[in-house]
């Protein structure tokens, strides 16, 4: 599907130039194509059919407009915070259907979690386990569970987002999560719901995740053989999607890559999507600020920074840029970079651009891990953002004034004593 396309030289989302939006709202501003996050899970929630629930990862972008619109399609979510709950549950989502991630969970979210009636806690340690019975016993409830086990497999992503390795803080390793699955079923306030795996992030080789999956798989047999009858496997997220020249799985690629490894298995299955479902239908809208002539390196200066879209700086990520009004030819090779006082603050490096001060440029694929990554760094205000929908634009979250950042903090009085 081609949201964010050309027509006659000016860059459209779905059926409306982005110059309008740009004029309308200002920038820098995110833009989200209501068809595209509608496309992408119907896409993949038809190729891993009903025995799969697919849940959508708020983390990726957790704008209640844009959890609306998964709440609609009927969607499940996967959290990972009391904050998350609430959007979810803000949104219309349906706590029956939210499954809770996360190493740290507190309390006071265990609490609220259990209360609102979510499907399952993934549960990432013995500590927190235990935690979440004496709660569940507390509030007379049985807590359904699932242990979210470390499979110990290399993803071959970014390192930083690389979930499912031993060194790696997340998960439960295999050999304790079997002793652990034994205890708990013999606890009155635990209900065994299932097994949960995540192995890390734009995953572009499904190889991993299968084998990922054969082992939660064995993992389910071998508690089977012991009474322990599980409802569902969680796979957790992960496919990668196309920010550059990458070819990512396509819906059907990752259906059949669970099929293989669960052969068998007739229990429900839970997947947890972020970015493929939001990456692709998002973009940053910046305009050019100045250009500037560092002695032989160019920079392209820009009114979105790492601020706005933490991606480039954090893990030298590619965005692709691309003007609002298409030129003809390229210019020179480019630094685009934003107004934050760091090195890292680019936003793209050595990009052909033939752009001027005034133009408008879009950053492509910024739906997920976008606005969601955004700080107030440098006292910026946070961009607004858009939603389209064919002909229609809707603002879903307003632009941050100096006002709203401000109106936390105090101003004490002074210390000084007069003269
Ligand atoms: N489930 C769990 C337990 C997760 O930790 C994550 C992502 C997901 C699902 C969704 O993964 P996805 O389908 O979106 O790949 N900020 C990084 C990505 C961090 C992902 C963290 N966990 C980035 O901008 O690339």
């Amino acid at each position: 599907m081609n949201t964010f396309h050309y027509r006659d030289h000016a860059l459209y989302g779905e059926d409306l130039p982005l110059q309008e939006i740009a004029a309308h709202y200002g920038t820098p501003c995110y833009v989200y194509s209501e068809a595209a996050l509608r496309e992408r899970y119907h896409s993949f929630s038809a190729a891993l059919g009903d025995n799969t629930r697919v849940c959508y990862a708020v983390k990726a972008n957790s704008n209640l407009g844009i959890l609306r619109i998964f709440a609609e399609m009927g969607a499940g979510f996967d959290i990972v915070s009391g904050g998350e709950l609430e959007r979810v549950l803000r949104a219309g989502g349906d706590a029956g259907t939210i499954v809770f991630s996360g190493v740290g969970k507190s309390s006071v979210e265990i609490r609220a979690a259990l209360g609102a009636g979510i499907f399952c806690l993934n549960v990432e340690s013995a500590a927190e386990l235990w935690r979440i019975a004496d709660i569940a016993a507390d509030m007379g409830k049985r807590a359904p569970v699932a242990l979210r086990v470390n499979p110990d497999v290399d993803p071959g992503t970014h390192r930083y987002i690389a979930t499912g390795l031993k060194e790696s803080k997340f998960g439960i390793p295999m050999d304790q999560a079997r002793h652990l699955y034994l205890q708990a079923a013999q606890h009155p306030a635990l209900e065994l719901k299932g097994i949960a795996c995540h192995i890390g992030s734009q995953l572009l080789d499904l190889t991993p995740l299968g084998e990922a999956a054969g082992r939660v798989r064995a993992l389910y047999d071998e508690l089977a053989a012991h009474g322990i009858a599980l409802q569902h496997l969680d796979l957790g997220g992960g496919v990668g999607i196309r920010y550059h020249d990458e070819i990512p799985p396509s819906p059907a690629d990752y259906a059949w890559t669970l099929d293989q490894a669960l052969q068998g298995v007739a229990v429900r299955r839970v997947v947890e999507l972020g970015r493929a479902l939001a990456g692709n239908a998002g973009v940053l809208l910046t305009k050019v600020e100045y250009l500037k002539d560092n002695g032989g390196k160019q920079f392209c200066v820009v009114d979105a920074a790492m601020n706005d879209l933490l991606r480039p700086a954090l893990y030298g990520a590619w965005h692709d840029i691309l003007p609002l009004h298409q030129s003809v030819g390229t210019g020179p090779a480019m630094d685009v970079v934003g107004p934050v006082c760091e090195s890292g603050d680019f936003l793209a490096r050595d990009r052909p651009l033939a752009a001027k001060a005034g133009d408008l440029l879009a950053v492509m694929s910024a739906g997920a891990y976008g606005f969601a990554m955004s700080s107030n760094y440098n006292s910026r205000p946070r961009p607004p953002e858009v939603l389209i929908s064919g002909h229609q634009h809707r603002l879903i979250r307003r632009r941050e004034t100096l006002a709203d950042q401000l109106s936390l903090e105090e101003n004490p009085p002074s210390r000084k004593s007069p003269l």
